[in-house]
């Protein structure tokens, strides 16, 4: 069985949030004012997320990716991990994290069957990194970063979403780490997720800039397939780099054709897609295999085929609903 929407795309990638909380408050991501979070009886328990990925396994889902909020703020995460490791079918399961609780964990999630870390890194300055996350210390994911080359994490990759005023003068930085040490530092470009347009119209910038960083530095970047991965990214080797670059632009140039994903709301919500609304949850069928399948199948006939980010940016009306989630409520 697959799981094939109207479109022709088949999915077979499960991004799966385990809480909306976060312990940094990412300027993007959260209002300042922060976020009521989720009531703990609202999630999901560990029994049913195992059962839903048991039932998505059957349906063709091989790859799973944990995520928030952070997602290291779910007690135990390493023993959903190998529960969800031992389910016949799944064969990757990724981890996008803030890295801040990485370190004293790497090893144990390892064993637990995490395959491969994205850690999310917006400035490698300590007062900028504190701005940006309203109060993290940087010198934390770092640690958490040295943790997942320790124990042998690989590929790992960073996340890095560009904001005009925030990080772009740290481009340049970031291209030279991925040149010194063997990491994939992916630019995303800054989606409006779940928020009021101006603050992102302000701060929006397309990822042609890193490419005229390159051109500015005398660097050529080779386009390369080599980074494993399962979702959106274009990567690029810069000369004698350990590592590469990746882009990231769902807005300026979508990759919507090769959506190959469907979401898991902490909650229990399956979302066809990031940006619209339409959701299905799953807890009224738990228990109930049949019903299940065809909640999946319900909510991919509603997929659309594209989003529609750029409009946000040029003010033009969306054709229905966009998400009311912000982005630490879907997991990115
Ligand atoms: P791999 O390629 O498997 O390593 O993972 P990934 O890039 O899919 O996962 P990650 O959680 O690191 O996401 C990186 C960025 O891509 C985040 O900003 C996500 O919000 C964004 N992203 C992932 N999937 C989609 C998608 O379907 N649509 C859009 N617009 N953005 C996405
Ligand atoms: N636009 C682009 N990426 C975002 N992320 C969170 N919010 C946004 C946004 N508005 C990224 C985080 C994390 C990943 C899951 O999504 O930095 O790395
Ligand atoms: Fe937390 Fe990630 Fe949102 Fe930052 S982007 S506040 S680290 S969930």
């Amino acid at each position: 069985m697959t799981l094939t929407d109207k479109h022709g795309r088949v999915h077979d990638y499960l991004r799966i949030s385990l809480t909306d909380k976060c312990n940094l408050r990412c300027v993007y991501c959260m209002p300042a004012e922060g976020m009521h979070f989720m009531e703990n009886d609202k999630h999901l328990s560990f029994d049913e997320i195992e059962e839903v990925v048991r039932v998505a396994a059957k349906l063709g889902i091989t790859r799973l990716r944990l995520t928030g909020g952070e997602p290291l703020v779910r007690p135990h995460v390493e023993d959903l991990v190998a529960r969800l490791h031992a389910i016949p079918g799944i064969e990757d399961i990724a981890l996008t994290t803030n890295a801040i609780f990485l370190a004293p964990k790497a090893e144990l999630l390892k064993k637990a069957g995490i395959t491969r870390l994205n850690i999310s890194l917006d400035s490698m300055n300590p007062e900028k990194f504190a701005e940006i996350t309203r109060g993290g210390h940087v010198h934390k994911v770092l640690e958490g970063l040295e943790a997942a080359f320790r124990v042998g994490f690989h590929p790992i990759k960073i996340n890095t979403v560009l904001m005009k005023g925030f990080n772009d003068e740290e481009v340049d930085d970031f291209l030279r780490l991925s040149i010194e040490r063997d990491v994939h530092v992916r630019f995303i470009e800054y989606m409006p997720i779940g928020h009021d347009g101006d603050e992102w119209r302000d701060r929006y910038l397309s990822l042609d800039y890193v490419l005229e960083r390159c051109q500015a530095l005398g660097l050529t970047p080779e386009p390369t397939q080599s980074v494993y991965g399962n979702g959106p990214a274009e990567y690029y080797r810069l000369p004698n780099a350990r590592g590469t670059f990746g882009l990231i632009h769902p807005v300026s140039d979508h990759f919507c054709e090769r959506c190959n994903r469907l979401r898991l709301t902490a909650d229990g919500s399956l979302k066809p897609c990031l940006f619209w609304q339409d959701e299905f949850n799953v807890r009224p069928f738990i228990g109930d295999e049949q019903a299940l399948i065809h909640l999946f199948h319900r909510s991919l006939d509603v997929k659309p085929e594209s989003h529609e980010m750029a409009n946000v940016l040029f003010e033009e009306n969306l054709t229905h609903a966009a998400t009311l989630r912000r982005m630490s409520q879907i997991g990115g």
